[in-house]
């Protein structure tokens, strides 16, 4: 039993309790009329913490309403039960209010933070720049197709030749210049690098026999001073087709055709006597200009890629010399056929009319860029 002066009225501290209660609503006001649409995540994760604290400061351990709760054995015995009840009670509103609250504010925070992180795969990404193929290889390829659909392969071969492939096997005899140390690059050990792609004609023969149809675009290597329209390495493409009655015929027909593919169907082709050792007759081909028509003038100027003549000279052809044939053990009795090559790079400047056929090596995007 407490002594006397150790009670408590209840009056008074219901009285007090109701003044809690009053603080409590009025710190709590502007929760009660939340409006979460309109909030951002940082407003919504302020009053996350904000409800926190007043749920320690109003219903926390150290709170005034834990305080009265510990009165509870001070008042009366026969006024404690209503006295508790009414101590829960209140306990109850506040709690929960601020558990409401706090429940609709993480649900809000939660569902913020998957809509922040969500992917829409629909919106538009930033684009890789995107790269193209180089120019000459555009050329090359194109090239390639016309062939291809005409019937023959493509073949490959390596860079680097033994005398016999390069000269040898070719019919170019000893003396002839291209044997010459200043126009050729040999290799300590008597290898050449090749400085045309006539020398695949030799190993396509020895690997396929005869007939056959192929064109060979590859690098090759001379020892010029790179200057507008040199480089030490350049491309070719060199071709091929040898079989049973092969005329020159089939050369100026095959070769007027890929450059009429290529140009347009008015090109026009011509062939100039010439001389190559791996061939007899010899021919240089040249075609009607692209840009004029072969009128040698383009819009009251004299024309820029053919110089005003007409034909833009491309590269040498013939009949696949006899010798040649019989180095690949193919009879020439029974068979004959014609070749010819020409070079990428020359071809390339004049469709583009670049200046300078370095610019094509020099691998600078922003000349490049310009042919897609
Ligand atoms: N190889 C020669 C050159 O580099 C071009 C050439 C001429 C190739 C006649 C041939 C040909 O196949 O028959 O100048």
């Amino acid at each position: 039993m407490l002594p006397a002066n150790k009670r408590i009225k209840m009056i008074e501290q219901k009285e007090h309790i109701e003044k809690i209660r009053e603080a409590f609503g009025q710190e709590f006001g502007r929760f009660s009329d939340l409006n979460l649409g309109n909030l951002s995540l940082t407003d919504a994760e302020n009053l996350q913490r904000e409800i926190g604290e007043l749920k320690i400061k109003h219903i926390g351990k150290k709170s005034e309403l834990a305080g009265s709760k510990k009165l509870i054995g001070r008042v009366a015995p026969e006024q404690r039960g209503e006295f508790g009840s009414f101590v829960q009670l209140i306990e109850r509103e506040i709690t929960t209010a601020i558990e409401e609250t706090e429940k609709n504010l993480s649900n809000f925070i939660s569902e913020a933070k998957i809509e922040r992180e969500r992917l829409d795969v629909t919106l538009p990404g930033t684009r890789p720049r995107e790269g193209h193929l180089h120019l000459l290889t555009i050329l090359r390829q194109k090239i390639e197709d016309i062939f291809v659909s005409m019937g023959y392969s493509i073949e490959d071969d390596r860079e680097i030749e033994t005398d016999y492939y390069n000269f040898e096997a070719l019919n170019i005899p000893e003396g002839h210049p291209a044997r010459e140390s200043q126009d050729t690059f040999y290799t300590t050990n008597g290898f050449a690098l090749r400085s045309q792609t006539s020398t695949v004609q030799i190993r396509a023969m020895e690997r396929r026999g005869v007939p056959i149809r192929i064109i060979a675009p590859g690098r090759v290597f001379r020892r010029d001073t790179p200057d507008l329209t040199h480089t030490p390495m350049f491309h070719q493409i060199e071709g091929l087709c040898v079989d049973k009655n092969i005329t020159m015929a089939h050369l100026k027909g095959t070769v007027g055709e890929w450059l009429r593919r290529l140009f347009g169907k008015e090109t026009r082709i011509r062939l100039r006597p010439s001389y190559f050792p791996f061939t007899e007759p010899s021919a240089e081909f040249d075609f009607s200009c692209f840009k004029c028509g072969g009128t040698g003038i383009f819009e009251t100027e004299r024309c820029r890629p053919c110089k005003g003549s007409g034909w833009i000279e491309l590269g040498g052809s013939g009949m696949v010399h006899p010798n040649v044939l019989r180095a690949c053990n193919v009879d020439p009795q029974i068979y004959s056929g014609f070749a010819f090559g020409f070079g990428l790079e020359r071809m390339c400047s004049l469709m583009y009319s670049l200046d300078d056929i370095r610019l094509m090596f020099e691998n600078d995007v922003r000349f490049l860029e310009q042919f897609r």
